[in-house]
This record gives C-alpha cells, structure tokens and sequence, in this order.
C-alpha cells in the first residue's frame, strides 16, 4: 500500500537530488527552501468555510512549494461504521463517502487485501496509488533535459574555443621516427571495450530522454517507435560489455593511477596543456589522466548500479538507505539541505534512480567529450597510443618523460621499434 507522499513533495525530492550530489562531491545544486504553514496559535477552525475540506490559500501555499499541513485530509477518511448494521442491501461500504475512501487509499490506512499479497507478492505490487509520478516526469523533461542538454553542447563549445585558441598540441622536439609500445592488445581491448559501449549506450540513452521531444517532431511517430525500440534494446544488452571493460581497466591500469608526487606538479603547469614547450614531468599516466580514470570508475560503478536498479524494476532499492547513511554523517543538515527523507515507496526509489541516472550520464559525456578531444584532433601521436598501441618516442618523452626513463632503466628501449 503507498505511503503518504507530503504535500510539497516538488520541493523535498529537488534538495534531495541537490544534497546527494554535493554530498557525493559532483556538482548540481539548486534548492527550494519549503516552509510549513501552520495554522496560526490558537486560531478558530481555518476550514470552517469549507466544511473542512482544502480551501484555496491551501493550493495556492502548496503551488507556492509550501508545506501544508496535512492532517486535516489524513485524518478525514470516515469513521468504522459497519453499513450492514443499517442497511444489509448497501454492502459493506455502502455508508462512506467516496472522497473517505480515496483519502484512506491516499493516505496508507485503508485496509486493502490484495490477490498478489504473501510471499508471491512483486515488489511494489500493492501500491495503489502513487502521487510523486509528475513531479519526477516534469523534472526529467524540464530541467533534467534543459540543463542536461546545455552540459553537452557548453562542453563543445569551450572545447571547439580550446581548439581555436590553443590549435592542436603539436609534438614540440624533433620527432625520433622511433615507436615505443604503450599499450598491449589486451589493454586497447579493455580501453575499445569500455569507450564503444560507453558511446552506444550515450546515443540510446540521449535517444530515450530526447526522443519524444526531439525525435518524433522530426522524423515521425513512426519511424521513432522502432528506433526507441531498437536503442533500448542495445542500451539495456551493451550494458553489460561497458561494465566488463570497466572492470577490465580498472584491474589493468588501477596501479598505474595512485596518485604521486609528480602529479601535483603537473597540475601546478595545467600539464602544459596551455603552453607550448612546457613538459612537467610524468610516469605512465599524467595526472589529467588520473582524473580521467577515476571519474570514469567512480561515474562508472555509479551509473552501473543505478542502471541495473532500472534493470530490475523494485529489486535494488538503494537512496533510502543511502539517505540514512548520509544524514547520520550529518552532511545533507550542514550543507543546509536538513535530513534527507528515509523512507521512500518503490516507486520513488525507481525515479531517483532514473533521475540519479541520466544525471551521471550528463556528467560522464561531458567529460568523456574533453577525454576524447584530447585523443584526438586536440593532441597529435595520442590517438596512436590507443590505435596501433604504438607512440613516437618524442611523444612520450615530452608527456610522459619518467616513464620513458623508466622503461630505459628496465632495458625497455629494446621495446623500441623502427618506425616504417
Ligand atoms: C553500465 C550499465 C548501464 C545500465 C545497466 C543501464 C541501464 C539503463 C536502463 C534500464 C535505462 C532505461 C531505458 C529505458 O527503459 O528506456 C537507461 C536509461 C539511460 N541511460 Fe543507461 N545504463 C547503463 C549505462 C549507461 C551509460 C554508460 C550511459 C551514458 C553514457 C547511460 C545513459 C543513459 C541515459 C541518458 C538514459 C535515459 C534516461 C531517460 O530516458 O530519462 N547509461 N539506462
């Protein structure tokens, strides 16, 4: 049976999608602050007029995202009256007013046996009704989809001014014509792995929240549902290769990734990302790519869980417990959010999840864009290290000059091959 879901929900659930993704230090904040409206002390009856029922300062507090007190409808589901006592023919609800019995339905304290209850039951199955369904489709086709959409297209943009202003980061010595072996095919297997899902689950993702809006405007009805159809077919199925090459990289380059010395020094120079002749030092990885690998893991097991909580519809609920947690850190209550809600119906578990999801999703593209300007046009002899497996030898040597000294330490310039 669904529990009561507050009047003012439209305001609660927004700082508490804000205030987890402070406490998980990704930035997407914006919150509104709900007051509670009380009856004034030791006023008269506020309802009188209405015989009780919600007067219009009621709607037009709650329209203002104001907490209305809600007893006076919770409470007002009727009295246990036995109708057969005064009139066998009208059944056993044949004396309560209809807007009682909705109100019992509404509010939890409606006794209600469902054919699907006991241990059979699916999750969720006795929800009977569920109020904080619009709120959740008007977020994720208003500001999930506005602000979404702006991350992606403002991330082109800056990176398309980098180009403009920076132009391509050219090899700045004289090139060797030697190789040296960066990566072995396992490891460009893992990296083709993650990074062609990761693109095919993007485009059936933007497909799904864009589509109607987007799609069906320009091709069609039609021609949209068994494109919609199709794409969610690949999300649904590649997402299992993306979480196999996740765990691949992870294994393969999480050594190679522990933070050092060195990389504050990268980052003190912006890793010369913004000058030409500037070479700060670094090991196998630079610290711009240690911070390409951990948010691809940290965003990747986020995505990954919250995606098989959408998956499997009621199995994996997760926020309420999260929401214990994290305001037993007392974090949400310091941030200024005060206690995110701990008890929530399946349903809403499932529209964090999704929201949570495609959340992660903007984040993930916008810097897996950055991630692959960079190993591309933005950089030349990057994209050979992921290609061929292969880098010019001056490459290495200006972006990642302690590894090369390494490898020469170890007796690795026998790596080294000929260029053709
Ligand atoms: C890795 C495991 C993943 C799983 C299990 C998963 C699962 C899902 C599921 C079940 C849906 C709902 C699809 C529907 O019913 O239409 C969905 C939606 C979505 N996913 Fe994923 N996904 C995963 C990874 C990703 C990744 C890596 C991205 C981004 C690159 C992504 C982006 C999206 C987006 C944007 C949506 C649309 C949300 C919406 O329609 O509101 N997903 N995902």
């Amino acid at each position: 049976m669904r529990r009561e879901w507050e009047i003012g929900k439209e305001s609660r659930m927004l700082r508490t999608i804000c205030a987890l993704f402070l406490a998980s230090l990704i930035a997407f904040a914006s919150a509104v602050t709900a007051q509670e409206v009380r009856p004034p002390e030791g006023a008269q009856e506020p309802r009188a007029e209405t015989g009780g029922a919600q007067t219009l300062e009621d709607i037009l507090a709650r329209e203002r995202g104001q907490l209305v007190e809600g007893s006076f409808r919770s409470d007002n589901i009727g009295g246990n009256i036995d109708a057969t006592q005064f009139a066998p023919a009208l059944g056993p609800l044949g004396v309560a007013s209809d807007s009682d019995i909705w109100r019992r339905l509404r509010f939890d304290k409606a006794q209600v046996t469902l054919s699907s209850d006991g241990a059979a039951a699916a999750p969720a199955s006795s929800v009977t009704i569920q109020d904080a369904g619009m709120w959740w489709l008007d977020f994720r086709r208003g500001p999930l989809a506005t602000y979404g959409g702006y991350l992606l297209l403002g991330t082109l943009a800056l990176l398309a001014l980098f180009l403009l202003i920076r132009g391509r980061i050219r090899i700045d010595g004289e090139k060797t014509g030697r190789k040296i072996t960066r990566f072995k095919a396992v490891e460009r297997f893992g990296h083709w792995l993650t990074a062609g899902s990761f693109i095919l689950l993007g485009i059936t993702g933007l497909i799904s929240l864009f589509g109607r809006m987007g799609l069906i405007p320009l091709i069609g009805k039609e021609a949209f549902a068994p494109l919609a159809q199709a794409g969610k077919w690949v999300h649904n199925n590649v997402a299992w290769a993306f979480m196999l090459g996740l765990v691949m990289i992870f294994a393969m380059w999480v050594i190679e990734n522990i933070p050092n010395r060195h990389d504050l020094k990268w980052l003190a120079v912006g890793g010369g990302l913004f000058s030409k002749n500037v070479h700060p030092p670094a090991r196998k990885f630079n610290a711009g790519q240690k911070i390409i690998f951990w948010a691809v893991i940290v965003l990747g097991v986020s995505i990954s869980i919250s995606g098989l909580a959408l998956l499997f519809p009621f199995q994996l609920p997760m926020f309420a417990k999260t929401f214990v947690i994290l305001n037993d850190t007392g974090l949400p209550q310091w941030l200024g959010f005060g206690a995110l809600p701990e008890t929530l119906t399946p349903h809403q578990e499932m529209q964090l999840a999704q929201l949570w999801h495609a959340i992660v999703a903007f984040v993930f593209m916008a810097i897996i864009l950055a991630h692959i300007y960079l190993g591309s046009i933005g950089m030349e002899g990057a994209f050979d290290a992921m290609g061929s497996g292969e880098v010019e030898e001056q490459w290495a040597r200006e972006h990642h000059g302690l590894w090369i000294e390494e490898l020469k330490s170890e007796g690795g310039t026998s790596r080294a091959t000929p260029a053709e």
